[in-house]
């Protein structure tokens, strides 16, 4: 049976799973296949050198499925940045309605975008972030834990404790979970913390349809969970990537040099554009790339297809599992009384005080 929820409803998709925005990955051939399995494919806008480029592969992708797709535009610190107002309009006039924003002062972009009537998704990694991007008008919340890849936040706060907070926090505004998911149980402990759906990068770049080097898909199959590092801490813009020789070396001059690092020390070691050549020449040790924790949860290689039809299977499998260990009558130990009740507290509602942090 269907998973049925806001997400699905709003973005007229049947299943609640996201392909997050993918630098370089995120490709018509991967957003399409995502999209035609059933969830969100989205394409990366700043992977194309230009926004006549986007217009191309929002062309591209249109060819390749009929159902709905969204577009990334990561907006991150740059002396001389893109310019995310003319991939905002290219979005806009291509008719896409589903954009996906991540980064800094993205304000104008979602007030052009909610004008246009789009469906904004903003990925947060704080509660601060999310306050902020909920006044500016976004329709989904995706709530990015310390456990994702890329781009952690500088908060450490992984997603039991972030999912819990937004459910608190955020009462009309519905979330996405994002970060650590692989997997059906994934989406269901997910849904059973108020969310709406999840939102999936590492999972979907280790599938047949990833358009980078199988060498790569395999070094995540082949990782563990502790596999990751975490670099440019010390330039407050902490990167979980591939725990690889070349971005070990990185945090070893920024342990090593400490408050006298500076950006130069490293980067060569975490350029863009070796980066980016890992994924063509499948050298997993040519320059850094993006990975999550998750990688210790990923043990195959699937089409897009396969891998969606398996996370909705074991979801429903998951939440039958818990459902069957529900007792439905009222034992006891009072275990079938509300937490409301307070059968042992009386003087509970002085923890009400507790309120002021929503
Ligand atoms: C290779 C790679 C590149 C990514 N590039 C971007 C990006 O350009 N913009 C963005 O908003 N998120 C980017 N992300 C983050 C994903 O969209 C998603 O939020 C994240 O992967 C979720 O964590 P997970 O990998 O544990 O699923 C990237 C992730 C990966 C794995």
């Amino acid at each position: 049976m269907p998973i049925s929820t806001r997400l699905t409803t709003t973005l007229q998709i049947r299943v609640p799973i996201i392909q997050g925005g993918m630098q370089w990955i995120g490709l018509s051939p991967l957003a399409a296949a995502v999209s035609n399995a059933g969830g969100l494919g989205i394409l990366t806008a700043l992977t194309q050198p230009s926004p006549a480029h986007l217009a191309s592969e929002i062309a591209a992708t249109r060819a390749l499925t009929p159902h709905p797709f969204g577009v990334n535009i990561t907006l991150l610190p740059a002396l001389n940045p893109p310019d995310y107002i003319a991939y905002a309009q290219t979005i806009i006039d291509a008719g896409v309605r589903i954009v996906e924003t991540a980064g800094n002062s993205p304000g104008p972009v979602i007030k052009l975008l909610k004008e246009a009537g789009c469906v904004v998704i903003h990925k947060c990694t704080t509660i601060r972030h999310a306050r902020a991007a909920v006044k500016l008008g976004v329709d989904f919340l995706s709530i990015d834990g310390f456990e994702c890849a890329g781009h952690v936040g500088e908060s450490d706060i992984t997603n039991f404790i972030l999912l819990g907070r937004a459910r608190q926090v955020f009462g009309d505004t519905p979330f996405v979970a994002s970060g650590g998911f692989a997997d059906g149980e994934g989406l269901a402990a997910a849904l059973a913390l108020g969310a709406e759906g999840i939102n999936m990068g590492t999972r979907f770049m280790c599938t047949i349809e990833a358009p980078i080097h199988t060498n790569v898909k395999r070094a995540i199959v082949e990782a563990g969970e502790g596999d990751t590092e975490l670099v440019l801490r010390s330039f407050r813009n902490t990167t979980r990537l591939y725990g690889n020789r070349v971005a070990r070396q990185a945090v070893g001059i920024e342990r090593e040099k400490g408050k006298d690092v500076v950006f130069e020390d490293v980067r060569e070691l975490v350029s863009g554009v070796r980066g980016r050549r890992v994924f063509e020449s499948g050298d997993v040790e040519e320059g850094v790339w993006t990975a999550g924790q998750v990688i210790g949860l990923i043990h195959d290689i699937p089409s897009c297809a396969e891998l969606v039809a398996r996370i909705e299977r074991e979801a429903e499998e998951a939440v039958g599992r818990v459902e069957a260990l529900i007792s439905k009558g009222e034992d006891k130990e009072g275990r079938g009384k509300k937490v409301g009740d307070n059968v042992n507290n009386p003087q509970a509602e002085v923890w009400a005080i507790g309120k002021s942090k929503l």
